[in-house]
């Protein structure tokens, strides 16, 4: 056998992908069917009309062609749009914007250009993680930055500011953070926009959670001078219920943007027309797609809350995004064995904590893309601690 390069030593397979291989051997084991309640994989349909533009554009005459490295100039200028919108801010569509395939990518991207072997870059705790996966498979060295619970699960910039950072190139953040649910405020992105200028640090800010059970949907932008020092990553996985379309993109300025497209356009070429040209229509929605989609969110997390209160787990109301965060009230009781011990007994999924780092190992997560009827389905089983309904319709959400 060829053995594999050195880079793939400190990189482990997703979680996911391993304990969803679980779930699918126990669900053939002849037992009930796993209720996935871990994924954050929207189950709810696209809009109807994004669905008939992708349709529509498949008999384009230039639909199957390659297409252009820095997507469509009709997705960039949605993508604008959006920005304007939205979040009030401009973002000029030639040179500012670079659509990807779904946001993931981008996190690979950056990092594969910005980071040279021996950078430190930071890195939340809890947080996504695939910025320390995407920081060791660049060379980089991902530092755990911790987010505090009693900061609003923000960083604490002057505890940070009293350690040698003299090596880190750049910072992940992530708001509405995931998985903990924090909201950020223009206050907190001025401080950081500062402290990323005065250590000649990227920020990457990671934002693909914007609209979800939010009320005040903020960019990094939405502070003058961000440019300078950041970057934005946003997604149309999780606001329009396109997690399989993959497309996202990156929002910085023009010398960053073209940093990135240096590296991407050595990766992939170009995206599906059809996709791009669907997924501009998304983009220029009205705000009642998304207080359509925040009302069905609202449901399933009151019903979600109730399997917190069933567990003991202490948690936050008025978290964004689409998972709940649940501490732990017992000592001696971790989220592995915790969340193994209700997969075991109730057969029903919830991500530890401890996937998104050591601080996240006291909480567990529950995700609201199932519908409300099957997370009060995981209440009623957890509440048993066996199986004793019938479940022949609930579905395995097997999307990663
Ligand atoms: C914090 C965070 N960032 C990025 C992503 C990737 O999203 P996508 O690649 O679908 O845009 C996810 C997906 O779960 C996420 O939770």
């Amino acid at each position: 056998m060829i053995s594999a390069a050195k880079r793939l030593d400190d990189v482990t397979t997703y979680y996911f992908a391993r304990k969803l291989a679980e779930i699918d051997s126990m669900n053939k084991d002849g037992g009930k069917q796993v209720l996935n309640l871990g994924i954050g994989s929207p189950d709810l349909m696209p809009p109807q009309i994004v669905i008939d533009t992708l349709c529509q554009a498949l008999s384009l005459p230039d639909a199957h062609k390659y297409q252009s490295y820095k997507g469509i100039p009709n997705l960039r200028k949605a993508f604008s749009g959006w920005y304007k919108n939205h979040f009030d801010v401009e973002v000029n569509p030639e040179t500012q914007i670079l659509p990807l395939i779904g946001s993931k990518e981008g996190v690979m991207h950056a990092s594969m250009s910005f980071i040279n072997p021996g950078d430190q870059v930071l890195v939340p705790d809890p947080g996504y993680p695939s910025y320390s996966m995407c920081t060791r498979l660049a060379g980089g060295i991902p530092i755990p930055m911790s987010l505090e619970e009693k900061l609003g699960w923000k960083p604490d910039l002057s505890k940070l500011r009293e350690r040698d950072l003299s090596k880190v190139k750049l910072m992940w953040i992530n708001y509405p953070n995931m998985p903990t649910g924090a909201k950020a405020d223009v206050r907190f992105f001025t401080e950081l926009v500062a402290f990323a200028k005065e250590y000649n640090i990227l920020i990457c800010h990671d934002n693909p959670y914007t609209f979800i059970l939010n009320d005040h949907p903020l960019s990094i932008f939405n502070v003058s001078g961000a440019e300078e020092c950041a970057i934005e990553l946003v997604s149309l996985s999780k606001c329009y219920n396109m997690a399989g379309w993959r497309v996202g993109a990156f929002i910085g300025s023009k010398p960053y943007i073209d940093t990135i497209m240096t590296f991407k356009s050595n990766m992939d070429s170009g995206m599906f027309k059809p996709v791009q040209e669907a997924a501009a229509v998304a983009l220029s929605l009205g705000k009642e797609w998304i207080e359509d989609l925040n009302e069905k969110y609202l449901e399933r997390k009151e019903a979600a809350c109730e399997i917190m209160l069933e567990l003991d787990l202490e948690f936050d109301t008025d978290g964004a995004g689409l998972f709940v965060w649940g501490k732990i009230k017992e000592n001696n009781l971790d989220s592995e064995t915790l969340t193994n011990q209700i997969l075991y007994d109730s057969r029903v999924f919830i991500t530890p904590g401890h996937i998104f780092g050591a601080n996240g190992d006291k909480y567990l997560r529950i995700s609201l893309c199932s519908s409300k009827d099957d997370i009060r389905l995981a209440l009623q089983r957890i509440r048993q601690g066996l199986i004793t309904d019938n479940v022949e319709n609930s579905h395995l959400n097997t999307n990663i």
